[in-house]
């Protein structure tokens, strides 16, 4: 997933002069994502925990992507993280409320913990409450933006996880 080993350069320019943070871009979908919005001439800040990744990622795609460590359900980290992309790129167009957890599947509500739930609750909610909020604060007074989530279709499927289907349709209750 989002090798860019055969990519010399931005393909198309459908994103130029677009500012996106990503959260949850070192890896999966969000790595992806970055890969996207870059060959299409987007400037990028990945937002992850795993640094090594993300940075890794931004060294290689170069001047226009850049990593900072975010984790999304700390409010102070999330600030930061829309101020410093302010200051290094100037304005944020776009917000993808991606990172998430998913973890091992507890079978049934009967195994799941309070501290399951609410722990992945502070990262798939929480977190993207709190980078809507503050993108917003941002776009809004900019009147332009697009902030954006990742949810599932498990949201309205029943599964073997309780967690995801009541937490991904919060999410979708964001857009
Ligand atoms: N993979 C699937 O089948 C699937 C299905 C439906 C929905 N989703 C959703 O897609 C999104 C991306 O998942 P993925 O499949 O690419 O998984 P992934 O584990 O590859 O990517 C998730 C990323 O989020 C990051 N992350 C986790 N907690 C974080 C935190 N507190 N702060 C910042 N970053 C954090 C991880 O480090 C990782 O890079 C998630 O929201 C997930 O719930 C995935």
């Amino acid at each position: 997933m989002g090798d860019s080993s055969s990519i010399a350069a931005p393909s198309t320019n459908r994103l130029e002069g677009k500012v996106a943070i990503i959260t949850g871009g070192a890896s999966g979908i969000g790595e992806s994502t970055t890969h996207l919005f870059w060959k299409n001439g987007a400037k990028i800040v990945i937002a992850d925990i795993q640094d090594e990744l993300g940075q890794a990622i931004s060294d290689k795609l170069g001047e226009n992507v850049c990593y900072i460590h975010c984790n999304v359900s700390h409010e102070e980290e999330v600030i930061n993280l829309v101020n410093t992309t302010i200051g290094k790129f100037g304005h944020l167009d776009i917000m993808f409320n991606n990172a998430g957890i998913m973890d091992r599947l507890l079978g049934s509500i009967l195994d799941t913990t309070k501290s399951d739930l609410e722990r992945v609750l502070r990262v798939n909610v929480v977190g993207s409450f709190l980078g809507a909020k503050h993108a917003a604060k941002v776009m809004v007074p900019q009147r332009n933006g697009c902030i954006l989530f990742t949810a599932s279709a498990c949201a309205s499927i029943a599964g073997k996880d309780p967690r995801q289907p009541c937490l991904k349709l919060v999410t979708i209750n964001f857009t």
